[in-house]
């Protein structure tokens, strides 16, 4: 049972509190989660957005790109994140092809991450092919956060992960969509691996905020995947990846450490076992 008084418990975020936090000028802290203990980790920690990221088909199942993702394994991820939640906004991934095919599908996609997940909003990929679609889930009363630039659920299309909109014509476009996501309902944007100058464009131009990864320091909020900032890959070296830990060596001495310990009868002592 928590003994906080109600009024000092730090007050839930909300999509509203984002939007608003764009407008005071306040930046915005996002980073993903898949399971129920980081996700407490990180909540108790202060972040303000807890993004169940289609990534975990990478760090957590160790496919090569997000394509394999099924909308089962996305709702059982959320709802191990939600139950860690106590404060952040959760908000899910609709995976590939769970939005893509009809309106209609999109809309019980949506629903489903919401009633049995418990997200408090859901992301999608992609600007003016879906932008009726967010549209319709919007006026169903689900939140929907859009995503542009770098859209790794169509990798095949771009055949290569490097920075998108560098060209006049798609960054033309990339504005383009974000206004329509906007006006679709959208309360904010993950904009993935852009060009700096072009991200602050938009920033500017929109009033929901826009949530960067790659894509500079004119973004009202920043990304990145938890598997990343923590050190636990030690292959994924992006320019834009800090990283804030090296859990990996951490991890890798702890368990060496262990082994040894069981290999030289020094674990369990006296103290960690249990007398008749
Ligand atoms: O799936 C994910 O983790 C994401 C972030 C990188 C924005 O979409």
């Amino acid at each position: 049972m928590s003994t906080q008084k109600s009024s000092d418990r730090p007050s839930k975020i909300t999509t509203q509190t984002v939007v608003d936090m764009k407008a005071k000028g306040e930046k915005i802290s996002m980073l993903t989660a898949y399971d129920f203990t980081m996700a407490q980790i990180i909540d108790q920690a202060g972040i303000e957005i807890i993004l169940v990221g289609d990534s975990a088909s990478n760090v957590m199942a160790g496919h090569e790109t997000t394509v394999p993702m099924t909308l089962d394994h996305m709702i059982y991820h959320t709802s191990c994140v939600v139950r860690g939640v106590d404060r952040a906004l959760v908000i899910a991934d609709l995976p590939f092809m769970s939005y893509q095919v009809t309106t209609k599908e999109a809309l019980i996609s949506a629903g489903r991450m919401m009633k049995e997940a418990g997200a408090h909003a859901i992301k999608m990929e992609g600007g003016k092919p879906i932008a009726g679609t967010v549209k319709k889930i919007v006026e169903a009363g689900i939140p929907v956060m859009g995503h542009l630039g770098l859209t790794p659920q169509s990798i095949y299309k771009f055949g290569t992960y490097k920075v998108r909109a560098t060209e006049e014509q798609e960054a033309d476009d990339l504005i383009r969509d974000a206004k329509l996501l906007e006006e679709a309902g959208c309360f904010s944007i993950v904009l993935e691996k852009i060009p700096a100058e072009l991200a602050a464009r938009v920033t500017e131009e929109l009033s929901i905020p826009t949530i960067g990864i790659g894509a500079g320091g004119g973004c009202d909020g920043q990304v990145l995947v938890i598997h990343d900032m923590l050190g636990l890959n030690k292959e994924f070296n992006p320019r834009f990846l800090r990283r804030y830990a090296d859990l990996n060596s951490v991890m890798t001495d702890a368990v060496q450490n262990y082994i040894k310990d069981v290999k030289s009868k020094d674990f369990p002592n006296e103290e960690e076992q249990y007398g008749g």
